[in-house]
């Protein structure tokens, strides 16, 4: 089935000018890019974002890390997209992540991890809609 997940080039990712390189492999696997744009998170646009963390441990350094520089979020889609992209990212912890993968070969720990993914196709949706207007959403199939 043809779905939507949101990618975010997190502020590492652009910090270490990798935002082109991650973007190619993205490109590379299959992923149209319907919206694109650069954006400064602010902790509370951060914290909103990740919401459903924000009883946990790491929640406070997952927000400062997020709200720290400049993020790309690009909204895509393809077939499978969810599991695909998750698996084109890799684990969570680039030490768990597979060879390959975004973070395996990018990532320098597992807060600081290159990329988001979205982690259900429902979740894509809600996601793409928190960056992105439906008209500033292009298909071009
Ligand atoms: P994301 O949402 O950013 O794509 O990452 P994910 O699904 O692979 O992982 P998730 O469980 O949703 O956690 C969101 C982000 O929080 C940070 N985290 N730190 N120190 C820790 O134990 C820990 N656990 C999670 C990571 O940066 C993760 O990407
Ligand atoms: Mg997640």
């Amino acid at each position: 089935m043809v779905e939507r997940t949101l990618a975010i080039l997190k502020p590492d990712c652009v910090k270490k000018n990798l935002s082109g390189t991650v973007i190619a492999r993205i490109e590379a696997a299959g992923f149209r890019i319907l919206g694109m744009k650069m954006v400064k998170l602010t902790r509370e646009t951060a914290g909103g974002f990740y919401e459903v963390h924000r009883e946990r441990a790491f929640f406070k350094d997952l927000v400062a890390f997020m709200s720290s520089g400049k993020c790309v979020p690009i909204a895509l889609e393809k077939e499978n997209a969810v599991a695909d992209f998750r698996k084109l990212i890799g684990a969570t912890d680039p030490a768990e992540a597979d060879p390959g993968t975004i973070r395996k070969d990018f990532a320098s720990s597992k807060g600081e991890n290159i990329v988001h993914g979205s982690d259900s196709p429902e979740n894509g949706r809600i996601e793409i809609g928190y960056f992105f207007s439906e008209k500033e959403l292009i298909e071009n199939r």
